[in-house]
């Protein structure tokens, strides 16, 4: 397809800001919109299309932001509606495309309609908003059903008037009910309301968990996948529902009223390609994230199978493909590539464990040719804030400072996703390593490490080697070659445990997952690779551009 007339998110290149983490303009030790205006000129030269922001809704902040009080206000500790606006507008100067993040399963407990429906009483209309049920047993005791949070424990929780109330996050995070007209006129609204102040787009958290089986039926027993079959779609009450659908078909007629090509991307967690597909069509959502790609382990056939099976899957309704390495919520990959066996997920929410010996540097040769594959498919890809430094998960945290509501609700069995999401270093040879004005008042709310001078911004800048060149190169580079972004690609054959595929016109991709150096295809250029590529072999955990 030709990219002039292909809409911009077939293809792009979307920079994920967590943006308490991102950069901090007023010294509260907290990122801000003010600190992420200030770094649009690194953003445009490290040459993304567009920037996803976590939620910066007025929030109370009992899962940073995912649990929103007000999705027409921004938090005061990020700035006002007027500073949003100004960022949109001046990104947009930049180049650069914004795409808040949208938390329509759940609002927070300080919500004016929780606390409207908690006034009102049990079988009250204000209840009705959310999903209120008397509990079972005797006395109502026990919860409604078996359903438990994503962060631990049991989804629900019982109010001193005796009702319960479901929360399939923390619970301050209250499910909203969404076979209510209001529900749904309420988040068509305030998708107008961001669309009028210019956002191009939405990231639609837990996009797959609106709807609920009307009669909340128990969970049925959880199964392991078996080793070796293909995945299958298991009905689940409230995962992934076909319903769901129709809600987005009502969000895409409302962002097709704005003129301009405006795009939602799903967090969608699905059990199968075809599942996932059913997300993104002409009267749906536009993109949704390729969590396969993400969950991959550094092995040739489940990546190359992950690959395979999202394009044809994407392919079969007419959407782009996205790839993602890292998120807000996963071990950054250079961690988990750097373990030799990564402990595997085998159900959404289930965090990535660190296990087994960290060998970093194997980690990091492995990340630098996992973005130059990332970089290289059809289609677009996700890079998240630090990624393209190279940092590490940050493992060793202080138990006093971990913060991610799953370190309390899990009893203090799991560590929660604080590691990832460390604020960034920009510069200078101890913390807070301009991430922070000098005359800050407060220290950064996690505390980074005291080796991070060298993964700083600054110090990488004109450093050949370093990861954030290699990033700035590709980035570079796909914006010049018109065979990269969307369109398909071919494979070729390679040697065992090596991927090499051809994009039209004239490149190809190679990266050598194998123990074993590689011989390069023919080619005119190495235009650009991951590590030094000498006598025409490609090293183990190394991947190259070639002009063809
Ligand atoms: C999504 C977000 C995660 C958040 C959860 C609840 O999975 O990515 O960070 O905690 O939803 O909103």
């Amino acid at each position: 397809m030709s990219s002039a007339a292909a809409p911009w998110w077939r293809s792009a290149v979307i920079y994920q800001v967590y943006i308490r983490s991102f950069a901090d303009g007023n010294g509260d030790g907290v990122g801000d919109i003010a600190g992420l205006r200030s770094r649009l000129p690194y953003l445009k030269s490290l040459g993304v299309d567009a920037i996803w922001i976590n939620p910066w809704y007025k929030s109370p902040m009992a899962d940073h932001g995912y649990d929103v009080a007000d999705f027409r206000e921004i938090d005061p500790l990020f700035g006002t509606v007027a500073e949003a606006e100004r960022l949109i507008e001046e990104a947009h100067e930049h180049g650069i495309r914004v795409i808040p993040d949208i938390v329509p399963n759940h609002t927070s407990d300080q919500h004016a309609w929780f606390r409207a429906a908690l006034a009102a009483g049990p079988g009250s209309p204000e209840r009705d908003r959310y999903v209120f049920r008397p509990g079972r047993g005797p006395d109502g005791s026990e919860p409604p059903n078996n359903w438990v949070s994503s962060f631990g424990g049991p989804a629900w929780t019982r109010l001193p008037d005796g009702d319960w109330y479901l929360h399939l996050f923390a619970p301050e995070q209250p499910d909203l009910n969404w076979q209510h007209p209001e529900v749904r006129a309420e988040f068509e609204s305030v998708l107008r309301f961001w669309f009028s102040r210019g956002v191009d787009g939405f990231r639609i958290d837990v996009a797959h968990g609106l709807i609920k089986h009307p009669e909340l039926p128990d969970l049925p027993p959880r199964r392991a996948p078996v080793e070796g079959q293909p995945a299958r779609h298991v009905d689940h009450p409230h995962w992934d529902r076909d319903e769901v659908h129709d809600i987005y078909r009502g969000w895409r007629k409302v962002a097709d009223e704005f003129p301009g090509d405006r795009c939602f991307v799903a967090e969608a967690w699905a059990d199968t390609p075809e599942r996932l597909a059913a997300y993104v069509r002409r009267d749906g959502l536009h993109t949704a994230f390729n969590f396969d790609f993400l969950m991959s382990t550094w092995d040739p056939k489940e990546l190359r199978t992950v690959i395979d099976d999202s394009l044809a899957m994407l392919g079969s309704v007419g959407a782009p493909a996205t790839w993602v390495l890292s998120n807000h919520d996963v071990v950054r990959h250079p961690s988990r590539y750097g373990r030799p066996s990564p402990a595997r997920r085998w159900v959404a929410n289930d965090t990535y464990r660190a296990e087994g010996p960290l060998d970093f540097g194997l980690g990091t040769r492995r990340a630098r040719a996992a973005a130059l594959l990332m970089l290289a498919l059809p289609g677009g890809a996700y890079v998240y804030q630090g990624e393209e430094l190279g940092l590490p998960e940050v493992e060793d945290l202080p138990e006093s400072a971990l913060q991610d509501p799953i370190w309390e609700r899990s009893g203090h069995t799991q560590r929660g996703r604080d590691g990832c999401r460390v604020p960034i270093p920009w510069s200078g040879r101890t913390a807070p390593y301009g991430f922070s004005p000098d005359d800050a008042t407060a220290a950064p709310w996690l505390p980074q490490p005291a080796h991070w001078a060298e993964f700083s911004a600054a110090a990488q800048t004109g450093d050949a080697t370093s990861m954030l060149e290699l990033y700035r190169r590709a980035l570079r580079l796909r914006r010049a070659t018109p065979a990269l972004g969307d369109s398909t690609l071919t494979w070729l054959d390679a040697p065992e445990g090596v991927l090499a595929f051809r994009r039209e016109p004239g490149f190809v991709c190679v990266v050598n997952l194998s123990a074993e150096p590689c011989p390069l295809p023919g080619h005119t250029a190495v235009l650009l690779s991951s590590g030094p590529v000498e006598g025409g072999v490609l090293a183990p955990d190394q991947a190259a551009w070639l002009a063809v």
